[in-house]
């Protein structure tokens, strides 16, 4: 049970200041009966809640998959840059939902966004082996010693050692290649430190897969949809 008011203003029909007027206007019900209390306790996946004769659908979480554009942050808040949230829609924002993981902030492509706090977690642990494959392009010739390294897991910079990578070449790109890069881990700067172990430089960078998820191809980079309840239940399924 909760507070209709907390119910509502959670669905962005406003503060819970302005909840109150709006029951006070009589326009609110609860399996038929007008509501006089704003603080009325009520079951949000049971009770019928309409306002202004429309019936009002609940939910708890939201689950969105984003093609990130360059030069957004992702994070919920920043300073000085805007950030994924900024490019969602009023409706969707007002769930406050967060970045599952981090994409820096020239890196394009795949991002979930989600308020379920329990799959986020799960998703970027790397104990769960949720792999997410890259598209990269490597300022040089990548090698077939490199693939071996990454098999290995590549030691970084601070001295940690990665887990095992897969490293696919793709093409040539100019002077360099084209690769896929499958990690289930999730370390800062994660796949452009792996290349700078082995001495090259990620020159640009786009997650093409999350887990079970493809990034969506309709998708321009900034645009953003609901996830399927197929899709969610893949990744609740991992
Ligand atoms: N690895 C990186 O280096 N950057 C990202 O944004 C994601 C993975």
């Amino acid at each position: 049970m909760e507070r209709l008011d907390k119910i509502l203003s959670n669905l962005g029909y406003g503060s819970r200041k302005e909840i109150k007027s709006i029951v006070k206007k009589g326009i609110v019900e609860v399996n038929g009966e007008k509501v006089k209390d704003n603080g009325l306790q009520v079951d949000p996946e049971k009770d019928i809640i309409k306002v202004d004769g429309e019936e009002v659908f609940y939910r708890k979480y939201i689950y969105l998959i984003m093609n990130k554009p360059d030069g957004v942050i992702s994070a919920t808040f920043d300073k000085y840059d805007s950030t994924v949230v900024d490019l969602l829609d009023p409706e969707d924002a007002v769930f406050d939902p967060f970045p599952v993981g981090r994409l820096d902030k020239d890196t394009v492509g795949l991002l979930l966004l989600t308020n379920d706090g329990e799959l986020n977690h799960r998703l970027i642990s790397p104990k769960w082996h949720v792999d997410k494959v890259y598209y990269a392009r490597i300022d040089k010739k990548v090698t077939e010693d490199d693939i071996k390294a990454f098999k290995k897991g590549v030691v970084l910079d601070d001295g940690y050692k990665c887990m095992p990578g897969i490293l696919e070449i793709i093409g040539d790109y100019e002077e360099g290649s084209e690769v896929h890069v499958t990690i289930q881990e999730g370390k800062f700067h994660q796949v452009k430190r792996m290349f700078e172990s082995v001495k090259k430089k990620v020159v640009y960078l786009r997650r093409v897969k999350f887990g079970p998820l493809d990034i969506d191809e309709n998708l321009e980079e900034g645009q953003y949809r609901e996830l399927t309840d197929e899709e969610v239940a893949l990744l609740k399924d991992i």
